[in-house]
């Protein structure tokens, strides 16, 4: 399943997640993993009193991020991999856990939370690891009408798309990982390969989902053969009230 293969990965890379990624993002694509991330929240807007999620969550960094530019704001960090969630709780003691940042265990195919509840979902380098229809779908059913979409990850070229070359993929990805890591993340990672969208893929994806405006920003990769990273802002359009039958 391909949940056990991410939660057994990101279990075991737990302790070591956030020097690892910063390696291999500055390795791939010449982006620091802090300066990804604040590139990030750099391009999405956040008002005072509103209520965020971050979804897969990892080790809080979005949240902590969050919280030193928008400390009037309470941000929910939700991740399927217990042990991701237990260290950021350590790295976050700095007065906000509980107080502004909350983070919860679960899977964001089938998230905890009441429809309509949020003003802005995030989620940083993660969509790669799920089912991209399903979760933009529960993205749609937890925001409140008008809220907002951020999403920061990898996105895949045409080519990558094309099955042969993605079965290809699969398999660099599955032997780079089992070299410079390990199996569970040479495992989670080849099957990775599969979400990586491209951003038409994605601008299909989010207006078939219900978003509107969606904005794409292509950034480049170090190397010309590692897909690009990309920024996504997106809406969620009004749902239309119903009408009142005002012909009496
Ligand atoms: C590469 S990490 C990204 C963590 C964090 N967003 C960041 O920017 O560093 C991917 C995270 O996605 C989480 N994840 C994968 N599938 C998930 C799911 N279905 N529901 C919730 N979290 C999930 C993993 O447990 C892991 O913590």
């Amino acid at each position: 399943m391909q949940e056990n293969e991410v939660v057994e990965a990101f279990t075991e890379l737990a302790p070591r997640y956030e020097r690892v990624v910063d390696n291999e993002l500055q390795k791939f694509w010449g982006w620091s993993y802090q300066g990804f991330i604040q590139f990030l929240i750099e391009h999405t807007p956040i008002y005072d009193g509103e209520l965020l999620l971050d979804i897969a969550t990892g080790t809080g960094v979005i949240p902590r991020a969050v919280m030193q530019t928008n400390p009037n704001c309470k941000i929910i960090g939700i991740d399927i991999t217990q042990a991701m969630l237990s260290h950021g709780k350590q790295k976050m003691g700095n007065g906000f856990f509980g107080k502004k940042v909350f983070l919860n265990t679960g899977d964001a195919m089938h998230m905890p939370y009441s429809s309509f509840s949020f003003d802005l979902v995030l989620c940083g380098l993660a969509t790669h690891h799920m089912q991209v229809d399903q979760l933009t779908s529960e993205i749609y059913r937890i925001l409140k009408d008008g809220g907002r979409f951020s999403l920061g990850d990898v996105g895949g070229s045409k080519l990558w798309r094309k099955p042969i070359i993605n079965f290809f993929i699969k398999i660099l990805a599955y032997l780079y990982f089992l070299f410079t890591e390990n199996k569970d993340r040479a495992r989670a990672e080849a099957s990775a390969v599969s979400n990586v969208y491209t951003a038409e893929d994605w601008k299909k994806i989010l207006s078939d989902g219900g978003f509107t405006e969606i904005e794409i920003t292509l950034l480049k990769s170090k190397k010309f053969w590692v897909p690009d990273p990309l920024l996504i802002q997106a809406i969620k359009i009004q749902e239309p009230k119903e009408k009142v039958n005002d012909d009496y």
